[in-house]
């Protein structure tokens, strides 16, 4: 306990610590990405998988270790920012403001609190919903309803964002800055953004529109 509370009064190591959770999170996203895309192939694959995944001996201590990067992401973040608001003086804030950002860095509180919305109403539907016997019918119940898909497709409009500054500025964090590499480091994190956001914004659509796979 007292080394967590060391980590979080030193700010390097906690931005450290923040940049390297949010890599790891990315990490889960493209793994669960993946295993929502057997939604695409019908009740028996998606439920199939689950199945599988929840037969694995490693999956409750998986889910601790998820759940505290999320809590650490989103801890660390809060303090981070409280910190440098108060150590910022007035005049560099809004020299700052003038140039150099993108909508992705200027949004990063608003999209972090829309996707942590997004997150209790997700576990509460999904992963604590009270009958887990047919996942595939559970998810594509919730994915009937247009609201619900809006606020899905939103969501990912702040994942994408969230995203996009999140994972350069991880790398900035890490010490890797370079002329060369920095351009491309920064395209590659819109493109990963978008892809991660786009697959989980299509289920829904494609829920909604087609009614499932057939
Ligand atoms: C189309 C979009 C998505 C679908 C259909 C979906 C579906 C699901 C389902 C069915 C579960 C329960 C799995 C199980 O317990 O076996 C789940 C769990 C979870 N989802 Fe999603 N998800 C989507 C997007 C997201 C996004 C964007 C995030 C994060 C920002 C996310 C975070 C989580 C987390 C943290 C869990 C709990 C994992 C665990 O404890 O095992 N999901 N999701």
């Amino acid at each position: 306990m007292r080394c967590l509370v060391d980590l979080l009064e030193s700010s390097i190591a906690k931005k450290i610590s923040v940049a390297l959770a949010g890599i790891l999170l990315v990490g889960f996203l493209a793994v669960h990405l993946a295993g929502n895309l057997f939604l695409l192939e019908g009740p028996q694959a998606f439920n199939g998988y689950a199945e599988h995944l929840a037969n694995n001996p490693l999956l409750p201590a998986a889910e601790i270790l998820l759940a505290a990067l999320f809590l650490w992401h989103i801890a660390a973040a809060l303090v981070t920012r409280a910190q440098n608001r108060k150590a910022r003086p007035e005049g560099y804030q809004s020299q700052r403001a003038k140039g150099g950002r993108t909508w992705g860095s200027r949004s990063m509180t608003a999209t972090a609190l829309l996707l942590l919305a997004f997150l209790i109403v997700h576990l509460k539907s999904f992963r604590f919903a009270s009958d887990r016997s047919d996942l595939y019918a559970l998810v594509m119940k919730d994915f009937q309803n247009k609201y619900y898909v809006g606020f899905y497709v939103l969501a990912m409009g702040a994942l994408a964002l969230h995203l996009s500054h999140g994972i350069q500025s991880a790398f900035q964090t890490f010490g890797v800055n370079h002329p060369r590499y920095t351009p491309w480091i920064k395209r590659t994190s819109v493109v990963v953004a978008v892809l991660l956001a786009a697959g989980f914004a299509f289920l829904p659509v494609w829920a909604l529109v087609a009614g499932g796979a057939r």
